[in-house]
């Protein structure tokens, strides 16, 4: 389909920078490990930031490594219009969780440039800190600064598994930056990602108009038993930390079985000492409860919570347990989901409203901004995966989108 829109995106040079950035982090299987506040995120982020000021933008760094691409518009009292999500990967990540976001944002503002074309307000770029959320837990950290719902504080105290800092990982790559969190305001943001399921591909539609996020909570669980010899340790004598969390594994993904379409997930784990012929005396993992209602969600954690002292009592086994972690579900806002329900149109490409199953950055924005995002389809629905896929002609028309939505919420000011 031809796009009926004034400004057409350049799908080849937005496809171009998709696979070079692609080289940060690139794993053999054709994904992106590009771990917050890495090395190769550092490679990303300066690679970024020369492509917006090659641009004519100014780049501004908040203090915990929030990045603002900023061009100027015809009314430069009025607020920029954002279009922003992550460049940060999963350990095992694809080429388009949250790149797609930045790097279709970008060619949208290199069209605009292309053409001379000048908005009525300023529009930005925005990569969000470690939206991943999976070497410093949780997810969507430096946006939640942003909004307020955490302290830049409580962000450079976040420790990754081996107990080094955010804070003094921003530091050390050269990006804890010298703007206050929330010093560069804007008006609206636009937030583009792949859908991570497989509704638009099921449905042969091209775009999805994101309505709002499903709740999600996290919680850390430590199992403490007792290290024995494997030989010599008579079955009923052990205290077996390993076969206390299976059990509670299966306890919690029973949990989301009996609340569906909620979904209830242990991702991590770390068996203690880890030896073949060492009873576990002690396991750590991670569990992960969403639904789009907070009432049941509610539900979830309650049966969660009561299903894992039954489990610990019956095999003698020490129980910690707490949540780290609430974002409850979010709505976006109607305004914006109008201009990407626009912005489809225009262009001509089939498109239906659907809630997001992934935590993104738009849902902490959504709470100091409008907020809301477009989804194009992932092959198969698969993401955080290195075989995640989105073809050419689905990141041009999420770029497309993006650029049209952004200028119609625009053109709705003047
Ligand atoms: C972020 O990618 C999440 O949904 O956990
Ligand atoms: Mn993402
Ligand atoms: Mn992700």
């Amino acid at each position: 389909m031809t796009a009926r829109t004034n400004i057409t995106i350049n799908p080849q040079r937005l496809w171009d920078a998709i696979m070079e950035t692609a080289r940060y982090g690139a794993t053999p299987k054709g994904g992106i490990k590009r771990l917050t506040l890495s090395d190769d995120d550092k490679k990303v982020r300066d690679w970024f930031k020369a492509q917006c000021e090659a641009l004519g933008c100014t780049v501004g760094v908040d203090a915990v490594g929030n990045m603002f691409a900023l061009r100027p518009g015809k009314n430069n009292a009025l607020l920029p219009i954002a279009m922003g999500s992550h460049l940060d990967t999963q350990p095992t990540g694809g080429k388009f969780d949250g790149v797609l976001g930045v790097l279709g944002a970008l060619e949208a503002m290199r069209s605009i440039v292309d053409l001379g074309y000048e908005t009525n307000a300023p529009v930005m770029i925005v990569n969000w800190t470690n939206e991943e959320g999976s070497r410093f837990a949780p997810a969507m950290l430096a946006s939640g600064v942003y909004a307020g719902v955490f302290t830049p504080d409580y962000a450079y105290e976040r420790t990754d598994r081996d107990g080094i800092k955010f804070g003094d990982e921003l530091a050390r790559i050269g990006y804890r930056g010298a703007d206050p969190v929330g010093k560069q305001k804007f008006q609206a943001m636009f937030e583009l990602h792949i859908e991570q399921g497989p509704i638009l591909e099921a449905e042969n539609r091209m775009i999805g108009v994101v309505t709002g996020v499903q709740g999600m909570r996290w919680y850390e669980v430590t199992v403490r038993g007792q290290e024995a010899h494997t030989g010599a340790t008579p079955m009923l004598l052990r205290k077996n930390a390993l076969l206390g969390a299976a059990r509670m594994i299966e306890a919690i993904h029973q949990v989301g079985m009996a609340h569906l379409p909620g979904v209830a997930s242990v991702g991590l784990i770390e068996n203690r000492p880890n030896s073949r012929n060492v009873v576990p005396g002690e396991v750590f993992f991670t569990v992960d409860l969403r639904h789009p209602d907070e009432s049941v969600l509610d539900q979830m954690e309650k049966e969660y919570q009561a299903a894992l002292p039954k489990i610990a009592e019956e095999l003698k086994l020490e129980l910690e347990e707490k949540r780290i972690w609430n974002s409850p579900a979010v709505k976006f806002n109607p305004d914006l989901i109008a201009c990407v329900r626009e912005g489809a149109e225009q262009a001509g490409y089939s498109w239906r409203e659907m809630a997001s199953g992934a935590g993104h950055d738009a849902a902490y924005i959504a709470r100091v901004a409008p907020t809301t995002m477009i989804f194009v389809p992932c092959l198969g629905g698969l993401s955080h995966n290195e075989a995640e896929s989105t073809s050419f002609d689905e990141c041009a028309a999420g770029s497309q989108v993006l650029l049209n939505a952004v200028l119609e919420y625009d053109r709705r000011l003047a």
